[in-house]
């Protein structure tokens, strides 16, 4: 196992009726602002249970974070909060409105443009508190630094991570997924599943529980990924995907391991460029990942055939080809499309990523030999 640091200060809130718990987490003092996406809080009954909770305490509203949140649209919040004078932030929503939120709180203090913040030209000394309230179990951030923006001008989509902008508390009410759509369920399932993944499947470190725990969260997604669609308003299904996706990417099971992000770093080009859904990437790269660097991956990929897909007879090579199929098999039966072709994606796509990734000297994977050129290869095989 490799050395490590951990520390997760971020607060939980979990179960039935939580949300009304928000008020004992704000001060009396404080100027609120609910930040929130397209309205399926205010469908769903969420926005009401959020505005009876904060009776009392001083709130204002900024709406329209979209799914894959922009950085336009987050400077105009900054612009509010510093005009309203507001001193923390709720954000009520996915991961993008999370992350929308995380970002604004970063920016609304920065001075400068704060797209450098994205590209890692500029360092965040400062950021507003938060909290969040969860409504679609997916991304992890609510219990996790990290944060993706888009800038819609440029079809750029990146990642930043700062310590500064964990949240300060996180409400997850698993009833609030009861209302979400079939694809986004899907989206959720996938998307946790490919985050362990990026966290395990690499080489082996004999890192025992983080690969016990890996190996359960995905259990977990597959037992109740097999239910849910038919059980929408099954309570105990809904917690246990929620609970597993906030494990899934709280930075525990990346802890004295190695970490692959060329899944998520691929899948990100195909939002930005096609406006694919986040977990939809996912589904499409894993299965191109994991065939072209089966070498380097053969350890791992063998130990999650056999103990979570009970994949245990043939040679290594059948074994590992039946692993891979059984993820892709995964993801199709939760009703996501697993090739490019299925989302009119063709070869100049391929092209524009793998140049996207020359420009920015980018060699991705464990052991930082997914150059562009195997980027290039990994999507042809997902055609
Ligand atoms: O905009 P609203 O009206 O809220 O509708 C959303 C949106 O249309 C809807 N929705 C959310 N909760 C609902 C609901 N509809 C009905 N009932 C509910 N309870 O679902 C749609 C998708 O929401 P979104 O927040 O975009 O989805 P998700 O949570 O999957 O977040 C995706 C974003 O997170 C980033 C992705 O790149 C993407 O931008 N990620 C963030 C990570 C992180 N911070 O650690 C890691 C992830 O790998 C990921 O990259
Ligand atoms: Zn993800």
């Amino acid at each position: 196992m490799n050395n490590f640091t951990f520390c997760n200060p971020v607060k939980i809130i979990f179960g039935k009726d939580t949300i009304s718990k928000l008020s004992k987490e704000l001060s009396n003092d404080s100027k609120v602002m609910i930040i929130y996406g397209g309205g399926s809080i205010k469908n769903n009954g969420v926005y009401d249970q959020v505005i009876n909770a904060l009776t009392g305490h001083k709130f204002v509203e900024f709406s329209g974070i979209e799914p894959n949140p922009h950085y336009e649209t987050c400077i105009k919040c900054a612009d509010m909060i510093r005009r309203e004078n507001v001193d923390f932030l709720l954000a009520v929503g996915g991961g993008s409105v999370i992350d929308a939120t995380k970002f604004i709180a970063a920016a609304a203090l920065y001075d400068g443009d704060a797209w450098d913040i994205m590209t890692g030209k500029g360092k965040i000394i400062k950021a507003m508190p938060f909290g969040t309230v969860l409504t679609l179990p997916a991304t992890g951030s609510e219990m996790n630094s990290g944060s993706v923006i888009t800038k819609a001008s440029t079809q750029e989509k990146f990642a930043f991570n700062s310590t500064l902008v964990f949240p300060k508390f996180s409400v997850l009410d698993p009833e609030t997924t009861f209302s979400l759509p079939p694809k986004q369920i899907a989206n959720g399932i996938i998307d946790t599943f490919v985050h362990v993944m990026e966290q395990y499947l690499t080489y082996n470190v004999n890192a025992k529980l983080q690969d016990y725990f890996a190996e359960s969260i995905l259990k977990v997604l597959i037992e109740e990924g097999s239910k849910v669609f038919e059980n929408p308003y099954d309570y105990d299904i809904r917690a246990n995907l929620m609970w597993a996706s906030t494990w899934g990417l709280n930075g525990w099971i990346a802890k004295g391991v190695a970490e692959d992000w060329s899944t998520h770093m691929i899948g990100h080009e195909l939002t930005a460029l096609h406006g694919i859904d986040h977990g939809q990437t996912l589904a499409i790269v894993l299965p191109g990942v994991m065939g072209i660097m089966k070498d380097d991956k053969e350890e791992k990929i063998l130990q999650l055939g056999e103990r979570v897909f009970n994949i245990t007879e043939g040679s290594n090579q059948d074994r590992i080809i039946k692993t891979i199929d059984a993820v892709d098999n995964f993801f199709q039966s939760l009703g996501i499309k697993t090739r490019l072709t299925d989302y009119n994606v063709g070869k100049e796509t391929i092209d524009s990523i793998v140049k996207r990734f020359e420009d920015r000297n980018w060699a991705l994977g464990e052991k930082g030999n997914i150059t562009p050129e195997v980027v290039r290869e990994i999507l042809i095989k997902r055609m």
